[in-house]
């Protein structure tokens, strides 16, 4: 297949452009942007390969788009191009509804135009693979129960909100239009390559900077974490085998609070970076507890029991073995970090976290 990755500079999009390069045969067509998020370093050597196009195209540029699918004549878009990060959602939520729901109708009237003007096998065979979050679901209040492909929706944050109104367009285009579509809904991700804005890779580096942990309110939430590859890995199996029409969950059964995975990043790097940074003696230490961030949702949890029984799919990294493996990335690859954390992050840090940042 030659498959249009929209999102592709991006943390899961790099990885599934890297999966796809490196062990597979498809051919991969990248559609970004590159917002502050998107950075081509993060595709290494697939840039070289000659199955790997790249195309700076904003999703809600319609005449561009049209132009992409003609020039490029996918197989398959594979659409993960987002404003991803909830708290950039609070403090301005436009970008989010531009990006995520304007930009996906957008760009599924587009794959429409090209899906209709294809037959025979070639139309049989396209797919139009939507990548969501589960925080269309809302929030789980206690320990028990999991988010199943039937729970009701109930997003709580303006990025959730336009990421439920994007996978509901995706779903009116199949049912009105014949796009053949899939939808994957998955848990929080971690791994190399992740925006240094996000819980995990912030707190391995302000951490190794002597900087404080800024956890939210009491720490006491709980998120369900999947390396990146492995979820790089489910998506190419759902865009194959994946049955047209069906909702896939794709999680790690990796529940924590937040306040424990700090920990963890601490007792890690206690002992992958001993040398502390000066006037620091633990990196547990540096925790310091902020203002809970608004709508703060209590807990996420993913059944992934159906993707796991229909395509065969099962992770491979544990949290242990994947979060050592993030840890290590981050303290040898400077030169990335360097390049993503310049001016326009520190803006950011500077109104998010004001003195804690
Ligand atoms: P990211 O923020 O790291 O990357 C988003 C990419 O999209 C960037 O390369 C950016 O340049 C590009 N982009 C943004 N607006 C664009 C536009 N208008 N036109 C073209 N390109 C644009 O996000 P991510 O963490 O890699 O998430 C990818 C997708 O997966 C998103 O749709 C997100 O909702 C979903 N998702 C993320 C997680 C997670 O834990 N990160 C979990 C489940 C689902
Ligand atoms: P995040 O990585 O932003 O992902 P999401 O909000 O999509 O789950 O945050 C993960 C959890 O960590 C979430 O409960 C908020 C919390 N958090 C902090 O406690 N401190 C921080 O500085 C950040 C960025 C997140």
């Amino acid at each position: 297949m030659k498959i249009l990755v929209t999102g592709g500079a991006g943390f899961i999009g790099s990885a599934v452009i890297r999966h796809l390069v490196s062990d597979t045969g498809h051919a991969v067509v990248n559609v970004d942007k590159l917002t502050y998020a998107g950075n081509l370093a993060s595709l290494g050597a697939a840039i070289e390969s000659e199955r790997y196009a790249f195309e700076q195209v904003d999703i809600c540029d319609a005449d561009a788009l049209r132009g992409v699918f003609e020039r490029h004549q996918p197989d398959a878009v594979m659409h993960l191009a987002a404003e991803s990060h909830v708290d950039r959602s609070i403090h301005g939520p436009a970008d989010f509804i531009q990006t995520n729901l304007v930009g996906t109708g957008v760009l599924l009237e587009a794959a429409r135009a090209y899906f209709e003007s294809l037959s025979g096998t070639r139309r049989e065979g396209f797919r139009f693979h939507h990548v969501s979050t589960d925080e269309v679901y809302g929030d789980l209040d206690g320990p028990e129960g999991l988010f199943t492909e039937q729970t009701p929706y109930a997003p709580s944050s303006p990025y959730s909100a336009s990421k439920a109104g994007s996978d509901h367009l995706v779903r009116a285009w199949h049912r009105t239009f014949g796009l053949p579509v899939l939808v994957t809904n998955c848990s929080n991700n971690y791994g190399p390559y992740h925006f240094p804005e996000k819980l995990i890779p912030l707190m391995i580096l302000n951490a190794r900077a002597g900087k404080p942990l800024p956890v939210y309110g009491d720490g006491s939430q709980v998120r369900d974490w999947l390396y990146v590859e492995d979820h790089a890995r489910a998506l190419v199996t759902v865009i194959e085998s994946g049955r047209v029409g069906e909702t896939y969950n794709i999680g790690g059964h990796n529940e924590h609070r937040n306040l424990e995975v700090v920990e963890r990043i601490c007792a890690l790097l206690e002992e992958l970076a001993p040398r502390h940074p000066e006037g620091v003696t633990r990196y547990a230490d540096l925790i310091t507890y902020v203002k809970d961030r608004p709508g703060h949702d209590v807990r996420y949890a993913i059944d992934a029991g159906k993707v796991e029984r229909e395509l065969g799919w099962r992770p491979r990294e544990t949290f242990e073995s994947g979060l050592r493996k993030t840890v290590q990335w981050y303290l040898d690859n400077h030169a990335w970090i360097e390049g993503v954390t310049s001016g326009t992050y520190r803006d950011w840090t500077a109104k998010q976290y004001g003195k804690h940042g």
